[in-house]
């Protein structure tokens, strides 16, 4: 018999039920480098998990719609913002499938890797994300770029695209303005205390 491969949905539910929390429940940095700046407005985080960069972002007074695809990790996410006080609104989707309506000042996709997902649907999303970015607006993605440098063989495939990629998925108009594209590199640690690092990419896009 053969075996079918999970879909994204299955994938990332049984991802997130193997433990209690999977992430640290602090902001991405490369949100944080991106955002501090801005002035608060309506914000999408796409492929939120846990809650963490929602929950940052809603304690400096935006207006946050956070998604994703595990309802197992929303929930999670819910109560860390109940216990930090703060309100979001959150929705299940299935990004590729079922896009949230409305365009906002911020979207945000970090780390929105997926093993079970090929670049082409990514692509869609990523397009899907730019046109949901309001007049005057930002759209950042930040992503690893590649694996930490104490990884020798990688545990699955997972495409993790240069900022170019990105930008060719993305095909933005002429409206639009690149603020920033930078690799981030950052100390890592293996779980076995090997010391390395990993490096993210950053690209913030500005509608005009
Ligand atoms: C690598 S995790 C990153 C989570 C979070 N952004 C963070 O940085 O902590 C990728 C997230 O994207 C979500 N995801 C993957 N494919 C998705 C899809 N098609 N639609 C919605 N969410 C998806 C997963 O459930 C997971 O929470």
């Amino acid at each position: 018999m053969t075996e079918t491969a999970p879909t994204a949905e299955q994938f990332w539910e049984d991802f997130y039920r193997e433990h209690d929390q999977v992430w640290t429940g602090n902001p991405n940095k490369t949100l944080v480098r991106e955002v501090s700046e801005l002035t608060p407005g309506t914000a999408l985080d796409l492929g939120c998990g846990e809650g963490g960069d929602a929950i940052w972002l809603a304690a400096r007074g935006w207006q946050v719609t956070a998604v994703d695809i595990s309802s197992t990790a929303m929930a999670r996410g819910a109560e860390h913002a109940a216990a930090a006080g703060v309100e979001i609104t959150w929705a299940r989707h299935d990004l590729h499938a079922d896009f949230p309506e409305g365009t906002f000042d911020l979207v945000s996709a970090q780390f929105l890797h997926s093993p079970v997902e090929q670049p082409e649907e990514r692509a869609i999303i990523l397009r899907k994300a730019a046109a949901a970015v309001a007049p005057g607006g930002v759209l950042v993605v930040g992503g690893h770029h590649g694996w930490p440098t104490w990884v020798t063989t990688p545990p699955h495939h997972v495409d993790f695209p240069t900022i170019e990629q990105v930008l060719d998925q993305l095909a933005l108009g002429p409206e639009w303005q690149v603020e920033t594209a930078e690799l981030v590199y950052s100390p890592s640690t293996s779980p076995e205390g090997v010391e390395g690092e990993r490096a993210d990419s950053v690209l913030r896009v500005r509608r005009g």
